[in-house]
């Protein structure tokens, strides 16, 4: 039986052992993903015995960056982003990744495949955190160059900029609401409306195209302030649960090397999520 687990603080709440659970059916593999809820002070101490228990495992908030000291080697994507999300055991070697961008950027090219198509797409971020910094990653790799930013605090979205990208513009939250026509995809990268604050939305989207496609990262509530109002502009939704999907997928592909199809769980995810 492999071990595979969630480590972070809190993470009662995760779906990530039923998704994995799922995975591991359609795969036919024998093994477990368990949560690991380790409080600040004894993250040190107890990683060690984690390493030696487990095959593989998760990070989330607050040990994005605090697993870094413990690991071997990190790819591309955790060394650009500064965080690791999936941890891989290869040999006697634990190395670190970032899928939540690449995760993100799979979703999207499932449910809009044309967008990768198309000449030179605009894109709009908001928001310049650790999840703006993997999306931002992740779009460039996947050849984006137009990607600019806006922000609550304008220096954290040029220091993203600066990272990153050659042409990026920067903006004002309040200076974005006028320039969204500009834009084929605008993707909300913060934790404005997640449950309990579910009236909360970063931006008012009254000023946009039919044609835009608005992506949300936040999945509970599925439909967020934000989608609502995209939705009543006109324009099509990309629903944040399944960059939840794909981010644990490609740790279950890493971690096991077979790669079970998801859309039947995407479904049942959407349901789940629905009725929460
Ligand atoms: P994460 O690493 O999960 O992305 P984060 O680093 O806390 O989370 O980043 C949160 C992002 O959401 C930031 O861009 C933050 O804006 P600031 O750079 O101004 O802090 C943005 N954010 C959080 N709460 C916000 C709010 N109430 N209104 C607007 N932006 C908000």
């Amino acid at each position: 039986m492999r071990q595979f687990g969630l480590i972070g603080y809190p993470v009662s709440h995760s779906l990530s052992p039923w998704i994995h659970h799922e995975f591991s059916k359609r795969a036919d593999i024998q093994a477990t993903y368990k949560l690991y809820e380790l409080a600040p002070e004894e993250f040190n101490e107890k990683i060690s015995a984690l390493k030696r228990k487990l095959d593989g495992f998760n990070l989330t908030l607050p040990y994005k960056e605090k697993i870094i000291p413990f690991l071997d080697d990190l790819d591309e994507t955790a060394k650009e982003s500064g965080a690791v999300n999936t941890v891989v055991k290869e040999g006697k070697r634990w190395l670190g990744y970032n899928t939540d961008g690449i995760g993100f950027v799979r979703s999207l090219s499932e449910a809009y495949p044309q967008l990768l198509e198309e000449e030179s797409p605009k894109l709009l971020i908001l928001g310049a955190g650790g999840a703006a910094r993997g999306i931002f990653q992740a779009l460039r790799m996947k050849g984006f160059s137009q990607i600019d930013l806006a922000n609550r605090t304008i220096e954290h979205a040029q220091s993203l900029a600066q990272q990153f990208s050659v042409n990026t513009r920067v903006y004002s939250l309040e200076e974005i609401e006028a320039r969204l026509t500009s834009y084929d995809l605008i993707i909300q990268t913060s934790s404005v409306g997640m449950a309990p604050r579910t009236g909360e939305s970063i931006i008012q989207l009254a000023k946009l195209k039919k044609s835009t496609i608005v992506s949300d990262i936040v999945y509970q509530p599925l439909m967020t302030d934000f989608l609502k109002q995209a939705k009543a502009a006109g324009a099509h939704i990309h629903l944040g649960h399944t960059m939840l999907l794909y981010q644990a997928l490609y740790a279950f592909e890493k971690w096991t090397k077979t790669y079970p199809s998801v859309e039947e769980i995407g479904q049942t995810l959407k349901q789940k999520l629905k009725g929460s």
